[in-house]
C-alpha cells in the first residue's frame, strides 16, 4: 500500500462511545461561526407531510443537507484535520453504512477481542465509529481529534464537499453504493420510524417524485455515487468502490478486499482460522439485530433531539425489495434516468 500499513494499537479498541463519555468535558457549543453564510442557503422541507412540516434542508453548492448538520458541516469542511492514518466510510443515507462500520470496525480490531465479548454485541455499530456531520454539529471536533490513529469514521458528504485535508491527506475512503429504488425504499422506512408512523409520511408515490427530483437529504443520490467513482479513477490506492449488493452475494471475498485496502490484510493463518467467515457472521444483520442493544427501541445513538433507535437501522437488508414498492414503469423511469446520469463513466445499476 502506499501510504500506511496498518499498525495495531492498544487504544483503538476501545468504542467511540468510551472516548467520548471520557472525554465529555471537550464538548462544546455549536459553533455559530457559520450562521451569516448559512442564512443565504435555500431553506425547505425535502417532502411534504399530511400533518406539520417536513424535514428541513439547506441546498448548499446543489446538495441538500440536513439543517441540523449545516453548521457541523461548514465547520467540518474548515476546520477537520485529516490523518494519513485516518478511514473514512462514505456512503449516500441507506446504502450499508450500518453493516460496513461493523465490518470495517471488527476487521481493524480483530486481534484486540474474544467472539464472546465483542463491542458490536453490546454497542451499535454507530457507536463504535462517529458519523463526523454529526460530531461537528455537536460541538464534538475536539473529542475526534483525541481518538489515537488509525481513526475510522463516517461521512455522507458528497466527495465535492468534502473537507480538503481528507481529500489531501493520503487517508483511505470506502465508499459504499446500492441500488437507488432499493436505497429509496429503505429511506422511505427509515423516515416513517423517525417520524412517527406511515400516517405521519408521504405516500411512497410521492416520495418516489421528491427522490427523483434529486431532493432528498445528501441528494441527488447520482452526483453522490459519480463524484467518488470519478475520484476513485484517479486514485484508486486511496478509494475503494463497494456495493452494497456485490458484498451481499460475495461477503467473505468483499471481506478479504476490505481488509487488503485497509492495510490489514487476512494472514494465512487467519483464513484457515475461519476469521473472515466470523467476521462476516458477526456483522451479518441476522446476528447483529438480535443482540439485545439493536432491539431494545428505547436506545438512541443520535445526538441531535429526535429519537433514532438503534433498532431502526436494521429492516431486510435484501436485495430487490423496491419490487414490492414499485411498478414496472416506476423502477423504469429511476433506472433511465439513473443510466443517463451514469452514461459514459462506466457505472452501472
Ligand atoms: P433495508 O431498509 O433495505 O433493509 P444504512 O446503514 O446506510 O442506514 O442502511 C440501512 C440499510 O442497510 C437497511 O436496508 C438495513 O436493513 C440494511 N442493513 C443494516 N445492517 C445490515 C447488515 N448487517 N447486513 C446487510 N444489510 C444491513
Amino acid at each position: 500500500m502506499t501510504s500506511y500499513d496498518y499498525i495495531p494499537n492498544d487504544d483503538f479498541h476501545i468504542p467511540y462511545k468510551t472516548i467520548e463519555e471520557a472525554n465529555s468535558h471537550m464538548i462544546e457549543k455549536t459553533p455559530e461561526k457559520h450562521d451569516a453564510l448559512i442564512a443565504t442557503l435555500p431553506l425547505q422541507p425535502v417532502f411534504e407531510r399530511p400533518f406539520g412540516i417536513g424535514p428541513l434542508h439547506r441546498l448548499y453548492k446543489g446538495v441538500w443537507i440536513p439543517e441540523e448538520i449545516i453548521r457541523g458541516t461548514l465547520e467540518l469542511q474548515q476546520c477537520f484535520k485529516s490523518r494519513p492514518t485516518d478511514i473514512f466510510l462514505a456512503s449516500f443515507p441507506k446504502s450499508g453504512t450500518t453493516w460496513l462500520k461493523a465490518m470495517i470496525f471488527f476487521t481493524l480490531t480483530r486481534t484486540n477481542y474474544s467472539l464472546d465479548q465483542h463491542p458490536l454485541s453490546t454497542h451499535n455499530p454507530h457507536q463504535c465509529v462517529p458519523y463526523m456531520e454529526e460530531e461537528f454539529a455537536t460541538g464534538r471536533s475536539k473529542i475526534i481529534e483525541v481518538i489515537s490513529s488509525p481513526r475510522v469514521m463516517n461521512t455522507h458528504l458528497p466527495y465535492a464537499l468534502l473537507p480538503d485535508s481528507i481529500k489531501e491527506s493520503g487517508c483511505r475512503i470506502v465508499y459504499v453504493w446500492r441500488d437507488p429504488k432499493d436505497v429509496l425504499v429503505s429511506r422511505w422506512y427509515f423516515a416513517q420510524k423517525i417520524l412517527g408512523g406511515a400516517d405521519k409520511m408521504v405516500t411512497f408515490d410521492r416520495f418516489y417524485e421528491f427522490f427523483y427530483q434529486g431532493q432528498n437529504s445528501f441528494g441527488p443520490i447520482w452526483n453522490h455515487v459519480l463524484g467518488y467513482w470519478e475520484e476513485r479513477k484517479r486514485r484508486p490506492e486511496e478509494i475503494l468502490f463497494l456495493k452494497y449488493e456485490h458484498i451481499l452475494q460475495e461477503p467473505v471475498k468483499s471481506a478479504k478486499q476490505l481488509a487488503h485496502f485497509m492495510g490489514c490484510p487476512f494472514s494465512e493463518t487467519e483464513e484457515n482460522q475461519g476469521v473472515v467467515e466470523q467476521i462476516v457472521e458477526l456483522c451479518s444483520i441476522k446476528k447483529l439485530k438480535d443482540f439485545d442493544v439493536n432491539k431494545d427501541s428505547d436506545l438512541s445513538t443520535s445526538k441531535f433531539n429526535v429519537h433514532i433507535s438503534n433498532a431502526y437501522y436494521f429492516r431486510k437488508g435484501e436485495t430487490g425489495d423496491w419490487k414490492s414498492h414499485m411498478t414496472r414503469e416506476m423502477a423504469e423511469r429511476l433506472d433511465t434516468l439513473i443510466e443517463e446520469k451514469f452514461k459514459g463513466s462506466g457505472l452501472q445499476i
